[in-house]
């Protein structure tokens, strides 16, 4: 495993497209087997290193659960209890952590330190939330909607919130699965134009879906059948009373929701602030499957685990 110059390059997640659409469906096939089936051997003998640049409680334990449920072990390591807060490059911490371990789970700020883990990596690296996509997650809220709807298609899909890395996921997965998803984000906090940009041409190459850009809540909810939406202020940003000046009425309250389909459920990543970005009784209330969604977190978990280490397993 030490010797990185005659292995090809590990299969890991860094974002989404890292697995293709067409491995997908068999993805969460597997992963209603594990949900079904917790306990599993496959990865009997083997250690994910969990590395934590920003806090976590729904990414480390998952993971840590994940890997305990397929046999297999877990070592966390958090900037203040490593090297890494002392400035040990990425590329060594990875190359050393690859020696030990047989996959890598990454929380950290830029897409490129994940990138960078990714390359110094001998063993698959998952990207467990950068400032630009949290894949693990939106990969499960869509597989907590193939559960509920039966398909991820002819759906309405709105984003309601800041267009963050969770926005940028989401509509990675619009142009990867063809979906219709409209984004209403206050002026100044859109998504990234380049990952619209690349999303919309994904679109336009598969002929499906599409993908509105509004700053009118309502617009964005009329007739959706998921709502999603996450914190005002992620993790790693500073500018936290003005952003909570700025995303006034971008809340999923039941007045919204009224404006979505009748049977529409509501998603949230949690952690929730109640009051903020979503009301206390939408989001413990009947529609909200952020519970499920946040449960779904482990069975998702173990099968791209499974995926990045030996993807004939979930084929
Ligand atoms: N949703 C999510 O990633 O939660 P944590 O920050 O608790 O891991
Ligand atoms: N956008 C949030 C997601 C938390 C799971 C953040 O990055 O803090």
């Amino acid at each position: 495993m030490s010797d990185t110059t005659s292995q090809p390059t590990p299969r890991g997640f860094l974002t989404l497209a890292d697995i293709p659409v067409a491995d997908w469906p068999a993805v969460w096939d597997r992963t209603r087997a594990l949900e079904t089936d917790r306990l599993a051997t496959t990865f009997a003998g083997k250690t994910i290193a969990l590395v934590f640049e920003k806090p976590s409680t729904r990414t480390r334990v998952s993971f840590e659960v994940a890997a305990y449920e397929l046999g297999g072990n877990s070592v966390v390591l958090s900037t203040d209890g490593s090297q890494l807060a002392r400035g040990e490059p990425v590329a060594d911490t990875a190359r050393v952590l690859a020696s030990y371990c047989h996959a890598i789970m990454v929380r950290t700020f830029g897409q490129e330190r994940v990138a960078a883990f990714a390359r110094a990596s001998s063993v698959p690296v998952i990207n467990g939330l950068s400032d630009q996509h949290h894949p693990c997650q939106v990969a499960t809220d869509l597989y907590t909607v193939r559960e509920h709807f039966g398909r991820i298609d002819n759906l309405r899909y709105a984003w309601i919130g800041d267009g963050n890395n969770m926005a940028q996921s989401w509509l990675e997965a619009a142009g990867m699965f063809g979906l219709d998803l409209l984004l209403a984000c206050p002026e100044g906090y859109a998504p990234d134009p380049d990952h619209v940009r690349s999303a919309r041409a994904a679109q336009q190459a598969s002929g499906r879906g599409s993908i509105v850009l509004t700053t009118d809540p309502r617009e964005a909810a009329a007739g959706a059948h998921v709502l999603s939406t996450d914190v005002w202020v992620s993790m790693g940003q500073t500018d936290e009373a003005q952003r909570r000046i700025d995303f006034q009425g971008y809340c999923i309250d039941p007045a919204l929701l009224a404006c979505a389909a009748p049977d529409a459920i509501v998603l949230h990543c949690l952690p929730a602030h109640r009051g903020e970005e979503i009301s206390g009784d939408v989001l413990d209330g009947p529609r909200s499957l952020a519970w499920k969604q946040a449960e779904n977190r482990l069975h998702v978990a173990k099968a791209i685990l499974e995926y990045v280490m030996r993807p004939t397993v979930v084929r």
